[in-house]
Formats: structure tokens, C-alpha cells, sequence
């Protein structure tokens, strides 16, 4: 806190209105990655993009995290393996590395426990984690890149579950025009989209929305004033707990690049923002937001857009005689 203090003041110092330090305000800019293994960075990243990680052959991370798309599919709830509608919807995997867990439930302890998840998930890649080490080992280049990056020629789930982590957590969103308003840029956020934020602060959002993910850093019941009607089967918590008082507690999504990650909500409903904020307004707090209101909170809701991930697309080494085949239907 005392470093964030004193980077505020000097740059406060620098300007004609000194401004309060981003301190004292609950939430915080997205700091850019540091502390990464590099070489397991770009090993995952290949692992994110190869669809050789599902039975069928096509369906990777990507497929359902699009990071073209806010690292989202922007559909209610995903499609998996042979085309089966998924449960719930994909929630973002830009700043997942800031999440207190992961899933909508906080089923994963970490991005490590949760890559191994979808790859063996009938619904979503449909493979076995053995097949897919078996697909990696087939392929020479892979080979001799785990080798390199781990030094053992053991490949095996752990590894590639940990290489794709530590990309993920390369996928931070820093530079936002909201995040250089807090670092000092009182330029950078227009005075409609300021009142916006004034309304998320005083209306009580920041009491689950806050930090640098504006989320993600507590599990809240869904529906807390006024419960909430869906037809999704989603337990949330409760499934994880056993306890009925976790029952609808889903974890805070984040919104950070919320503009980007439509639709809303664990089960897709809400299509727009404004839907969104309008919901949360009512379920989450009581209270019915004018029309100009909500514009103005759905205005501050899209400065929070940052710099979106941008990297060369990685090739990725071709199959070989002994790689297993591609099984994309299911006869
Ligand atoms: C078929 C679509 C699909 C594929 C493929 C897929 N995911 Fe997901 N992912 C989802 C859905 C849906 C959820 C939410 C599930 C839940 O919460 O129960 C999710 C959750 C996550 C989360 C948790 C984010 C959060 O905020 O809780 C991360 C991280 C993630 N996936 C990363 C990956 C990685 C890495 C891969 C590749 C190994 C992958 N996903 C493959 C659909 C998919
Ligand atoms: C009591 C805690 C709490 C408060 C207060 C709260 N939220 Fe939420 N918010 C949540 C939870 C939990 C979810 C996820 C609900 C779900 O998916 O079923 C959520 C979801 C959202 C989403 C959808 C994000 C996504 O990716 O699906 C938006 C947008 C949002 N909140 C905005 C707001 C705004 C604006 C306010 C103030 C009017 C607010 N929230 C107040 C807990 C809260």
C-alpha cells in the first residue's frame, strides 16, 4: 500500500490538480505480468491453441476461450464435444490468474488444477489426459520442447497442465482507460463515464465488485435481495460445500472487459449490459436505476477494457504416423 501511495503523489505532483491516490479508491489498476517462466509461457500457449488436446481434434481452449473475443465464446453456454450444449457459461480467462479460485463455483483451487479439467470433461474435450500425453509424445518437436522446458523426457498431465497456467496467467489486461484515470490521467475517462463510477461506488457494487478485477476475490449469493429466477441447474457453492446456506453463491465475475464477455451471468440470460446492470441493480441491492443511471454505470462499465492480449500466433508441429487419430463424431 505504501509503494501504491507514493507512486500516486508523485505522479499527482507532476499534474495541476493533484488528485487523491488510486489508494484510496476500492479498486485497483491491473499491474502487467511480471515473474513468469518464459519458455513454459510459450509452450502453453501452443497447448491453449492445439485442438490435438480433444478426442475430436478441433476443440481447444480457444475454442471456448477466444482470445480474439475477450476470452470468451460470447454464446449462453459453450458447446462441447459433439456439438452438446454445456451447462454454464464460459466466464473469461483474461485476469483468471487474479480469481481467489476457479469456476463459477470455485471448484479448482488454482489455473493448474483447472486446465486438467475440460481436456478429460466428456462434455466439453471428451479426451482422457492419457491420450492427450500420448498425442504430445508422438510428435517429435513437442518432445523435445517439453524436454527443453522441464528438463525430463517424462511428459505427463502435470506438465502440460502447468505450462498452459502459466500462459494464462500472461493474459492480464492492463492499461485500461479506467486504470490510467486511477493512476493519475484525469483526462482519460470522460466526466459521464466518472459519474458512472461515483453511481457503482455509492449504489453498494463495489461491495462485491472491487480490486484489481473489480470481482473474482469472493463467492456472493446470486439474488441477495430479491431471488433470482432461472432454469439453469447451477447449484454454485453449495455443490462444492454441501451447505445449504452456499446454495446460488456464485463466485463475483470479474469486469474487467465486460463489454467483451457477453452474455451474463453463470447461465448466459442477461444479453446486454444494461440488462446486467439493471438486474444486479434489483436483485443485488434493491434499487431500481433510471434509464440514465444504468447508461451512465454501463458507460464506466466499458472503460474497463485493456490492452488485449497481442502475440504472434503460435505454429504448432505437425502430427506424425504415431500420433492418435482425431475421432471428431461420435458413430
Ligand atoms: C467446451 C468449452 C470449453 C473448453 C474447450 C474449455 N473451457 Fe474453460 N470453461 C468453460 C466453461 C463452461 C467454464 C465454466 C465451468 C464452471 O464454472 O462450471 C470454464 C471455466 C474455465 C476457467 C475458470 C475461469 C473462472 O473465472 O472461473 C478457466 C481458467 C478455463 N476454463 C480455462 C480453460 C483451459 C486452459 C482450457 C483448455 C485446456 C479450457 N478452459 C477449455 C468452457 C470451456
Ligand atoms: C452482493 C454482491 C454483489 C453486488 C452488490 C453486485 N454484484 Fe454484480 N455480480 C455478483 C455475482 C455473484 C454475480 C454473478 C451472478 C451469476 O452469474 O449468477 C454478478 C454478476 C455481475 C455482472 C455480470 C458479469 C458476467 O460476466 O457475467 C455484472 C455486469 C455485474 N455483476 C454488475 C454489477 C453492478 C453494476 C452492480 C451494482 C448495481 C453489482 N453488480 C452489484 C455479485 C454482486
Amino acid at each position: 500500500m505504501l509503494v501504491k501511495k507514493k507512486a500516486g503523489c508523485l505522479l499527482a505532483g507532476m499534474m495541476l490538480f493533484p488528485m487523491i491516490s488510486y489508494a484510496s479508491e476500492p479498486v485497483e489498476p491491473i499491474k502487467p505480468v511480471t515473474n513468469v517462466n518464459l519458455d513454459e509461457v510459450e509452450l502453453g500457449k501452443k497447448l491453449y491453441f492445439d485442438p490435438r488436446l480433444s478426442k475430436s481434434g478441433f476443440i481447444s481452449c480457444n475454442s471456448c476461450h477466444n482470445l480474439s473475443m475477450g476470452g470468451t465464446d460470447n454464446l449462453k453456454t459453450s458447446i462441447g464435444h459433439n456439438w452438446q450444449q454445456g451447462p454454464i457459461n464460459s466466464p473469461t480467462v483474461l485476469n483468471s490468474s487474479l480469481n481467489l479460485a476457479q469456476f463459477w463455483d470455485g471448484r479448482a483451487a488454482d489455473l493448474k488444477e483447472q486446465a486438467g479439467g475440460p481436456i478429460a470433461n466428456p462434455k466439453e474435450m471428451a479426451f482422457t489426459h492419457m491420450l492427450a500425453v500420448d498425442v504430445l509424445k508422438s510428435i517429435p518437436e513437442y518432445a523435445s520442447e517439453f524436454k527443453r522446458v522441464f528438463g525430463s523426457d517424462q511428459i505427463d498431465i502435470d506438465n502440460v497442465t502447468q505450462a498452459i497456467a502459466e500462459f494464462e496467467k500472461t493474459l492480464v489486461t492492463p492499461n485500461s482507460r479506467f486504470d490510467q484515470w486511477l493512476l493519475g490521467d484525469q483526462q482519460a475517462i470522460t466526466s459521464y463515464e466518472h459519474e458512472g463510477y461515483q453511481i457503482f461506488k455509492t449504489s453498494g457494487c463495489v461491495a462485491c465488485h472491487n480490486g484489481e478485477a473489480l470481482g473474482g476475490n469472493s463467492f456472493q449469493k446470486m439474488g441477495l435481495v430479491q431471488p433470482y429466477k432461472t432454469s439453469n441447474s447451477a447449484e454454485g457453492l453449495a455443490g462444492v460445500t454441501g451447505k445449504d446456506a452456499d446454495r446460488f453463491k456464485f463466485k463475483v465475475p470479474t469486469l474487467r472487459n465486460v463489454e467483451l464477455t457477453y452474455p451474463y451471468f453463470h447461465d448466459g440470460e442477461a444479453e446486454t449490459l444494461q440488462e446486467a446492470v439493471d438486474l444486479m441493480a434489483k436483485l443485488q441491492l434493491g434499487r431500481t436505476f433510471s434509464t440514465d443511471e444504468n447508461a451512465k454505470v454501463v458507460a464506466f462499465l466499458r472503460t474497463l477494457t485493456g490492452d488485449q492480449p497481442s502475440f504472434v500466433l503460435p505454429q504448432l508441429p505437425p502430427s506424425t504416423s504415431k500420433t492418435p487419430r482425431p475421432e471428431p463424431f461420435d458413430n
